[in-house]
């Protein structure tokens, strides 16, 4: 188990990124209850920490695909016309274990 942060510092409803070990992470804070997956949207790179988080659905800030934080799983891809124009569609993010102990949380990688 790795580290990522304080309770404290991901307050509920919010989204924050963190290097652990080699992985770039993102931890959500969904109604007091945390998930990790990966930072890096797969269609091309956008740095989802700086995108949207609402409830549980997290908005790529580059072309807008949205993933479900809860699981990692890609609910909308980009459109048609991003797609033919970058070359292909996003897929599901890399998701992580939570374990939250002593007021720390802590990710499995
Ligand atoms: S980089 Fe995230 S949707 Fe294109």
């Amino acid at each position: 188990m790795e580290k990522v942060c304080n309770v404290s510092d991901v307050p509920a409803g919010s989204m924050k990124g963190f290097t652990v070990k080699y992985a770039y992470i993102l931890l959500a804070n969904v109604d007091g209850k945390f998930y990790a997956v990966t930072a890096v949207c797969p269609h091309m790179g956008g740095y989802l920490p700086i995108g949207k988080l609402e409830n549980n659905i997290i908005s790529c800030p580059v072309h807008g695909s949205q993933y479900d934080v809860t699981n990692g799983k890609l609910v909308k891809d980009v459109s048609f016309i991003l797609k033919t124009l970058t070359g292909g569609g996003s897929s599901d993010l890399t998701s992580y274990p939570v374990t939250v102990k002593d007021e720390t949380v802590f990710i499995e990688l």
